[in-house]
């Protein structure tokens, strides 16, 4: 098998000028190489009991789930708003042009239950950080914000001070 690595492909100017895309879709059309990156996203996480792994909608739902089943975890989905059917809490943040939402289920996580935060991508950071605001408000521990690619040069990891991230790739 190929380095997994090179199952990411790059789109230049997708989905605006400028913004150089990490198109996971290759690796995904791969079972071996969909495998060996959730064994190498695991080894980022190290020997702690996660009771829940919270994937942000959407691309955080694709190795969410399937770190939750090896780690025998429960899995839970951050949403963009009125997509979950049950009771929620929601929270607002800024994005470069405007404001968007996101949404959890207020049954999802309980006190004291520690929580794997992971999504496909860390770029400003703003999505992490507010799925990290809903989670502590919950009374959730954050063991850890894992990310398959990080683009470094918009510094998302400053919005997530004080918590352990680490990406399997970074750019
Ligand atoms: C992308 C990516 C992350 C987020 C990172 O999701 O999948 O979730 O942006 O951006 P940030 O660090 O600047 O907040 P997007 O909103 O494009 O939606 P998708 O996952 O449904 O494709
Ligand atoms: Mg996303």
């Amino acid at each position: 098998m190929k380095d997994i690595e090179s199952y990411i492909r790059e789109i230049p100017d997708f989905p605006k000028p400028g913004i150089q895309f990490k198109d996971i879709t290759p690796l995904l059309q791969d079972p071996d190489a969909m495998l060996e990156t959730v064994s190498r996203l695991i080894e980022m996480i190290g020997d702690v009991k996660i009771d829940k792994v919270v994937g942000i909608e959407s691309r955080g739902f694709l190795f969410g789930t399937l770190l939750a089943q090896r780690l025998n975890a429960g899995f839970v989905p951050v949403r963009k708003p009125g997509k979950l059917p049950y009771k929620t809490y929601s929270e607002v943040y800024e994005l470069e042009y405007g404001k968007d939402t996101l949404e959890i289920h207020q049954d999802a996580i309980k006190k004291g239950e520690t929580v794997l935060l992971h999504d496909d991508v860390l770029a400003t950071g703003g999505t992490a950080r507010t799925a990290c605001n809903l989670i502590k408000k919950m009374g959730g521990i954050i063991v850890q914000c894992n990310f398959l690619t990080e683009l470094s040069y918009l510094n998302g990891r400053n919005k997530l001070r004080g918590y352990d991230v680490e990406s399997l790739f970074i750019y």
